[in-house]
């Protein structure tokens, strides 16, 4: 309700709730690190809105005064209505002309508040949807390594709660603190006309209960915070335990899972119980101090009409003043905490919205071409199926190397950290063509080698080249295009098993899907869901198994039909006879292209033209499978010992 229409309402307004409204104890102790600094940068976002703006400025100026003005009346009309007792035949035109002017003003006032909270709305809706495309759009271009460091937890609460308060200060906050303001003057104002005297008392009152509220206020602040931190925890604790379920019901952990609840739930409870107290006392305290307050005000008044000092008009008209005066008071001071929490969680997105972004110099583009029977390359839209890389000469020309999957680590260093090299010194390559298999033990290093290849991570010494170009000169959405990969941990989108494949090539026609599907070896199971390609997919492909989520990755990795394919562990949850079709099929599609497998069942290894074996993040040995063998080495080992446990 906006203080507009609450000025002519019956009954102490300020019996109303006051005080700690929802959440306001535990916000009221969050502030923004730099106030300025963020309040400068949102502004920014209402920049289309400026036209809607100052109609709204406008509008809640109307809309308080015309709530202060209305009161007013109440002194002409009671006055003249005084005049009237004892009268036979009273002249009521002045009294009712008097009415329809109050009646105007009102009307005024409630088509001003319909339109400002119209317009508001439209300004903080549009507001919230740009800042959160800006947020998703960021956030879709940092680095993996920012995924690393931030906790799913932190990033969606950037989206729920940081966005929620805001939308919510935005929506009401703003707009009730200016209304509250310009009513706050206007009462003032109009107090003073009527009466300077039983003006100083209000205020004085209006002080005491001020005070009142910051010391019960302040008491309650605590405890909400405290709430807040064991609502918190206990959100957590339960969300952790939903993903764990499974793993809890294995090792039959219920029990001390229901009894770690319990402990933090009785904190919850506690908390609440304090925070809720101290904000429920709050209330009638208020509401008897304004009672107490009106009935000051009102006997004083009297007494003053009694004196003749005034009349009675006068003093009604204040009287209805000193409802309206003290409950802006409160609003501004309530709506002053929203905003500053509001302000405290803008400041976290805009921060997450001012890291750098994952850092791009490449110049070389990959573009369809059409080779001619003389070997001569042009670029094409056409999509031909082969590609180059373009890269701009120092002449302004373009030079065109043909895409054929040609890898090279030369003596590639790299860190997650610093204190930590996880690759050292590595150098290997692969001609086109070629089926390279990386294996070793746990943690050795071999996902890291694909997080290079694709520029997740940047290396800190050596070089990749690719097709002889250098991978830090390739344009990283080009360079990421030119290669399939199957990552270790499968994941797969709400959608039909078909859009899973498609992902791959967005534009693969639905035969490219089937074939690519047969070559996976996923056709068969693919065909036996209850709707076939159409099953949709939910929560990560739930309703698959491990093995068949991985036959899905491969088909959408065999649609794409890149350069150079990556397969990290692809098939470690296959049967070894499906594994043995996908593979006739792979080879079959990657002819003439590079394959990088992992894997660490060596059988599926075993044809692949060099095999590096790592371990502690260097190549130890490397060859083909059967001089790896004679070498008796790690490979052996690993080989003999797999056999052994079988
Ligand atoms: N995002 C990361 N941040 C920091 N360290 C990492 C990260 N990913 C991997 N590591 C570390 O790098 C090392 C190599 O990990 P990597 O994933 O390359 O091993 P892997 O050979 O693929 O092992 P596995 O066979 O278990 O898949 C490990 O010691 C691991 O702790
Ligand atoms: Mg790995």
């Amino acid at each position: 309700m906006s203080a507009a229409n609450s000025a002519p309402s019956s009954g102490p307004a300020l019996n109303r709730p006051i005080g700690p409204g929802r959440g306001m104890g535990h916000r009221s102790l969050e502030k923004p690190k730099n106030l300025r600094k963020t309040l400068v940068r949102l502004l920014k976002y209402f920049g289309p809105y400026k036209l809607h703006l100052v109609i709204i400025l406008i509008t809640t100026a109307i809309s308080s005064l015309a709530g202060v003005a209305g009161t007013y009346f109440l002194k002409p009309i009671i006055n003249d209505l005084t005049k009237y007792i004892g009268h036979k035949s009273p002249d009521f035109s002045n009294l009712i002309r008097t009415l329809f002017l109050m009646g105007a003003v009102y009307a005024a006032g409630v088509v001003s508040t319909y339109i400002y909270n119209r317009l508001m709305m439209i300004v903080s809706t549009g507001t919230m949807r740009n800042i959160r495309v800006d947020m998703f759009r960021h956030m879709q271009d940092l680095p993996i390594k920012y995924y690393d460091a931030h906790t799913h937890g932190e990033l969606m609460s950037l989206y729920t709660n940081d966005t929620d308060t805001l939308r919510e200060a935005l929506g009401r906050g703003i707009s009730q603190l200016v209304t509250s303001l310009f009513t706050v003057c206007g009462v003032f104002i109009m107090m003073l006309v009527l009466s300077p005297l039983l003006t100083v008392l209000v205020v004085v009152m209006i002080i005491v209960m001020t005070l009142t509220i910051k010391k019960i206020g302040g008491q309650s602040a605590k405890f909400f915070s405290k709430q807040q931190r064991d609502l918190g925890k206990i959100n957590g604790y339960i969300e952790e335990m939903i993903s764990g379920q499974k793993v809890i019901k294995v090792f039959c952990h219920e029990d001390e899972a229901i009894e770690e609840f319990e402990k933090l739930n009785e904190n919850l409870r506690s908390s609440a119980c304090s925070a809720q107290t101290f904000s429920g006392i709050l209330m009638p305290i208020m509401g008897n101090l304004s009672y107490v307050n009106y009935a000051v005000t009102a006997a004083t008044g009297a007494w003053l009409v009694l004196l003749g000092y005034t009349d009675i008009g006068t003093i009604a008209s204040f009287l209805q003043y000193t409802r309206s005066f003290s409950h802006p008071i409160t609003m501004i001071s309530q709506q002053f905490n929203t905003l500053l929490a509001a302000l405290a969680g803008a400041e976290r997105i805009f921060e997450m919205l001012d890291l750098p972004l994952e850092e791009d110099n490449g110049f070389v583009t990959l573009v369809n071409i059409d080779i001619s029977p003389d070997g001569t390359i042009r670029e094409t839209s056409r999509k031909t199926g082969l590609w180059a890389w373009k890269s701009p000469g120092e002449d302004g020309r373009y030079s065109y190397t043909q895409v054929k999957g040609d890898v090279r680590f030369n003596n590639v260093t790299f860190g997650y950290s610093p204190d930590k090299i996880v690759i050292n010194n590595i150098s290997l390559y692969a001609k086109p063509g070629q089926k390279i298999a990386l294996v070793g033990s746990t943690g050795a290093g071999k996902t890291t080698i694909t997080n290079l290849l694709n520029r997740f991570y940047d290396i800190d010494q050596g070089e990749i080249l690719y097709d002889g170009i250098p991978i830090k000169n390739i344009k990283k959405d080009d360079l990421r295009r030119s290669l399939a990969m199957v990552l270790q941990d499968t994941h797969l989108f709400t959608g039909t098993v078909r859009d899973n494949i498609r992902y791959g090539k967005l534009d693969a026609t639905d035969e490219e899907i089937l074939r690519a599907a047969k070559i996976a070896n996923a056709d068969f199971f693919i065909s036996h869901l209850p709707h076939g390609y159409d099953t949709m997919l939910t929560g990560d492909g739930a309703n698959l198994s491990q093995g068949q989520r991985q036959l899905i990755a491969i088909a959408r990795a065999a649609v794409a039909a890149p350069p150079v394919l990556v397969l990290d562990e692809a098939t470690s949850s296959i049967d070894t006879r499906t594994e043995a079709l996908i593979e006739s099929g792979m080879n079959k599609l990657m002819e003439g292209r590079t394959v990088f497998v992992i894997a660490h069942r060596l059988s599926t290894v075993r044809n692949a033209k060099a095999i590096m074996v790592m371990e502690n993040g260097e190549i130890i040995e490397r060859g083909d499978h059967d001089s790896l063998i004679s070498e008796h080495g790690k490979y052996y080992q690993l080989y003999t010992g797999m056999f052994e446990l079988d």
